[in-house]
This record gives C-alpha cells, sequence and structure tokens, in this order.
C-alpha cells in the first residue's frame, strides 16, 4: 500500500463567474479544489496550510477514519480550527473502502468553494465488480454565490430570513451556457461511439438537492457513496448535498452533442430557492462540426419538475447492495430522532411570522428539539480525552421529549427547540438503530443527514409517522443499501442501522449547511473497545491548539 504526500494551501483566489470576479477560498488556487486518488487500503498524508484570515479545517466526507477520529476535520467536534498561519497534517489509511467521496471545509460555510473529489480505486490486482469503463470523470455539482459565502452564512445567522439563494449551480465549478454571462466556460467531457464513461456525480451543494440527466444517455447506476449496488438502470438520479452516485453512460447515440444538466429538488413550502439549470457538454469527438455562424445547441434533457418527490422515491427504492449484507439484529440502542426546523426567541403566543426578524428572533433546527450548539474552546473529542468539563453534556435524549403528530400542528413549544452541546454515549460495539422523521414544523423537507465515522444501512423509509408497530415489517434486513447520507423524505421518515465499531466523536446532521447553521445536527460519544485495534490513537503532536 502507497502513501500519499499532499500539501493543500487555503488561500484566497481571484476566481472569476458569471462575468464578475469574486476574492474567493480555494485550496493551492483551485475551483473546485485538488481531486485525490488513491488505492483500497493506502494511506494519505493531507497538510493544510491556512493562509487565509479564515479559521479553516477540512473533512474527508465518507472516510470512516477507523481509530483516527483527530483527522475527521469538523470544527470543535474532532479538533480546533487550524487558524490563519497555521497547518495541521490529517494523516488517515482507507481501511475496505473503494469508490466515489470527496473533502470540504468544515469552518462556517466554506465548503461553498473548499472541496473536492476523494477517489479510491480498488487495492491493485483487485477490480470492479463491473465492466472496467472506457474513461471516468468526476462530476461535482456545485453552488456559486456572487456574494462571499462567509457574508451569506451570517445573514442566515444572525438575521431573521433564510439565507440568500445561490446565484448558480455549477457542474466542475462551471455554471454552464444556460447563465448569461457563463457561455464560454461549460465544462465538455468527451466521448467516442461505443464507449463508456463512468461519472463519479458528487452532490457538494451547500443547500440544495439536485436531479440530474444527460440528454438521451441512459445511466447504469453502479455505486453510492463509495458503496456498490446491484447495477440498474434509470435516466434520471437525484442527490442529496454529501451524497454520491456513480453511472455508466455508452456512447450509444447519434454523435452530436448532448447536455448534462442538474437541476433542484425542492421540498420546503414557500422556500426561497434558485430554480435554475446547470449544465456541462458530452461532446462525441466524432461529432460534425456545426457550419460557421450556425450555433449547435446541444440536446437538453427534461429533467422532472423542482417537486417531483415519486421520482425521487423510485429512484431511492430502487438501491440495493448487489448481495445480501450483514445488517445487524438485535439491536442494543433503539433510538428516534426528529429532524427538522423551528424558530428561536419568539414572543409568547406568537404567529410564525412575529419570529421571523428581525427583533432578535430567528430560524433555528434541531433534532429532538435540542439545537445543537458547537463549543467554541475545545473539541468535543478533546474535551473527552483531557476531561475538560463544561464543554458538553451526554444527554442528549434517545426519543423526543413528547411524542406528537410529527405531520401536523403542534404545540408552540415544539416550534422552540432548546440550544445545548448535548451528545448520546454508545458502548463500542453496540448495535444501532435510528428512526428519522421529519416533523412538519415550520414546513416539512427532504433532510440529507449524514453520520460522521461510519456506513450505515438503510433498511425503510417512509411518508407520515414511523409507525413501530406495522413498519419494521417492511424492513430489508437483506440487501439494503449502504450509505454515509441518508435523504429523510420530505413529511417522512427513514430507518438506519450501523454497528458502533469506531470510537471517537461523530457529528451526525443535516448535510443542507443552512440547517447545520441553524442547529440539525447531534454528536454521538463512542467510546474506546479493549483491544489496540478498538482504542482511538493518540492526538497527533501537530493537533491545533484551542
Ligand atoms: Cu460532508 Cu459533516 O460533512
Amino acid at each position: 500500500a502507497d502513501v500519499h504526500y499532499h500539501d493543500f494551501v487555503v488561500q484566497a483566489t481571484p476566481v472569476k463567474r458569471l462575468c464578475k470576479t469574486r476574492s474567493t477560498i480555494t485550496v493551492n488556487g483551485q475551483y473546485p479544489g485538488p481531486t485525490l486518488e488513491v488505492n483500497n487500503g493506502d494511506a494519505l498524508v493531507v497538510n493544510v496550510v491556512n493562509r487565509s484570515r479564515y479559521n479553516v479545517t477540512i473533512h474527508w466526507h465518507g472516510i470512516r477514519q477507523l481509530r483516527t477520529a483527530w483527522a475527521d476535520g469538523p470544527e470543535f467536534i474532532t479538533q480546533c480550527p487550524i487558524r490563519p498561519g497555521g497547518s495541521y497534517a490529517y494523516r488517515f489509511t482507507i481501511e475496505d473502502q473503494e469508490g466515489t467521496l470527496w473533502w470540504h471545509a468544515h469552518s462556517s460555510w466554506l465548503r461553498a468553494t473548499v472541496y473536492g473529489a476523494l477517489i479510491i480505486y480498488p487495492a491493485p490486482g483487485s477490480s470492479y465488480p463491473f465492466p472496467t469503463a472506457d474513461r471516468e470523470t468526476p462530476i461535482l455539482l456545485g453552488e456559486w454565490w456572487n456574494a462571499d459565502p462567509i457574508t451569506v452564512v451570517r445573514q442566515a445567522t444572525f438575521s431573521g430570513s433564510p439565507p440568500n439563494v445561490s446565484d448558480a449551480y455549477t457542474i466542475n465549478g462551471q455554471p454552464g451556457d444556460l447563465y448569461s454571462c457563463s457561455n464560454t466556460e461549460t465544462t465538455v467531457v468527451p466521448i467516442n461511439t461505443g464507449e463508456t464513461n463512468l461519472l463519479r456525480v458528487i452532490n457538494s451543494a451547500m443547500n440544495q438537492e439536485l436531479f440530474f440527466m444527460v440528454a438521451n444517455h441512459d445511466f447504469t447506476v453502479v455505486a453510492v457513496d463509495a458503496s456498490y449496488l446491484r447495477p440498474f438502470t434509470t435516466s434520471v438520479i437525484m442527490l442529496g448535498p454529501g451524497q454520491t452516485t456513480d453511472v455508466i453512460i455508452t456512447g450509444d447515440q447519434s454523435p452530436g452533442r448532448y447536455y448534462m444538466a442538474a437541476s433542484p429538488y425542492q421540498t420546503a413550502q414557500n422556500a426561497a430557492f434558485d430554480n435554475t439549470t446547470t449544465t456541462a457538454i458530452l461532446e462525441y469527438k466524432s461529432a460534425p462540426c456545426p457550419a460557421r455562424g450556425v450555433p449547435s445547441y446541444p440536446v437538453m434533457p427534461s429533467l422532472p419538475a423542482f417537486n417531483d418527490t415519486p421520482t425521487v422515491t423510485s429512484f431511492t427504492q430502487s438501491l440495493k447492495s448487489p448481495q445480501q449484507v450483514p445488517v445487524p439484529t438485535d439491536i442494543d440502542e433503539n433510538l428516534f430522532f426528529t429532524v427538522g426546523l423551528g424558530l428561536f426567541n419568539c414572543p409568547p403566543n406568537f404567529t410564525p411570522a412575529q419570529c421571523q426578524g428581525p427583533n432578535g428572533t430567528r430560524f433555528t433546527a434541531s433534532m429532538n428539539n435540542v439545537s445543537f450548539v458547537l463549543p467554541s474552546t475545545y473539541s468535543i473529542l478533546q474535551a473527552y480525552q483531557q476531561g475538560i468539563q463544561g464543554v458538553f453534556t451526554t444527554d442528549f435524549p434517545p426519543v423526543p421529549p413528547v411524542q406528537f403528530d410529527y405531520t401536523g400542528n403542534v404545540s408552540q413549544s415544539l416550534w422552540q427547540p432548546v440550544p445545548d452541546t448535548k451528545v448520546y454515549k454508545l458502548k463500542f460495539g453496540s448495535k444501532v438503530q435510528i428512526v428519522l422523521q421529519d416533523t412538519s414544523i415550520v414546513s416539512g423537507e427532504n433532510h440529507p443527514i449524514h453520520i460522521h465515522g461510519y456506513d450505515f444501512f438503510i433498511i425503510g423509509e417512509g411518508f407520515g409517522n414511523f409507525d413501530p408497530s406495522t413498519d419494521p415489517d417492511n424492513f430489508n434486513l437483506v440487501d439494503p443499501p449502504r450509505r454515509n447520507t441518508v435523504g429523510v423524505p420530505v413529511n417522512g421518515w427513514s430507518v438506519i442501522r450501523f454497528v458502533a465499531y469506531n470510537p471517537g466523536v461523530w457529528l451526525m446532521h443535516c448535510h443542507l449547511d443552512v440547517h447545520i447553521t441553524w442547529g440539525l445536527a447531534m454528536a454521538f460519544l463512542v467510546e474506546n473497545g479493549v483491544g489496540e485495534l478498538e482504542t482511538l490513537e493518540p492526538p497527533p503532536a501537530d493537533l491545533p491548539p484551542c
């Protein structure tokens, strides 16, 4: 196995999009950032040097970080941030994982521009469980703001109103030629007649689930979140922020130019969102040149409507592991977490309109009515390891404080969650089941819920209130998909299972960044096991000081 050394210099770089140049935080001057390519079993040492004026950390989204929680990256969870002028080397090994993952800043909203692909090829001598494609192309879906993302997040945090919506979606950093002032900046992906191309699609957008299609070309879906699937064919996929999907396309259409396009899947009612479409161009290398002066518009796919939940449901229900998988049974920790929005600091007997600023009232979000507050002095992992009191408590509730109709009107106390820093403790090796239930408080919404440090099996999903007496009859305990981020259906629920074999502190949160900013997060504290392979390594010497 190899050790790959990289330097990531975080710095302000002028980037021009939509005819405007803005000073943008990048890694090594690149937007999106560099693609990391490794083999299963390799180790990575990424030395992050912070030359920006912001605090920064980098998270390796989907890497399990077995025994190396210190390298996971979320600020004030597993480390204090790298201060301007500081540096930190993230050291970790890829153990039994292959496929498409990614890395991103995990500090404020810097990940808007600080992100890149992390591709894990099979170990030397082993191969994909499907025919190797002639080409492979990472496709990073993103969001671009003309404003500085740090200004956008300030609005989301401190004003009563939601953040500004982005000015464009992007594919590999480019909005594409459907946006004005962008037509020379479209990403072109080559293909040849009869060739196959493995597209490694990553949703790195901040706040938007996205549909993705390629005109006239079907996808064979082979993996999600670096876990293989039983291959199936579809013309459209949907990814929440954080999720990845690997699809194979074949050059089986008449030589020409075809748009690859992504557009929003939006479920929150009455919420402003950017309803535009980003494009790249799939171009047959043998395509005839257009006659001079005649524009040749690529063929456009017909994307689903922004609120097309049935298409999303049929896609997620097609995801199956290739064979029987070891789903844990005899559950030790039966958890039920609500995920939803709320409001903060409202007057007594409020109407929602009175709670949306400017009088110190604002949006909030919670799990089990606790709105997560990041510590600001120590990381939770350091505080735990050094026995420092007062940073967090371990009384995160395993079930909501009161049960209610999660898809109906509920009392005002549940609209106003309590801000706090609470973790839930798990014994090493516990078998965990979590029901994730969307609430319709403020608005029902599809939430992409991500857990650090673990993959999990998604054994069921549905709409309405989860019913513990009948819904378990339909759990898939045979071949459910394995993921690190689950899209909890709007006004519905998902059930996940995993075994807590990785010691450390692991953030679980909605990957819509506006929701994590509002508190839709919690953390698990997984205690050490007994053997050397079951205990957290000691903290690295260069861990940034708090
Ligand atoms: Cu992809 Cu906590 O993040």
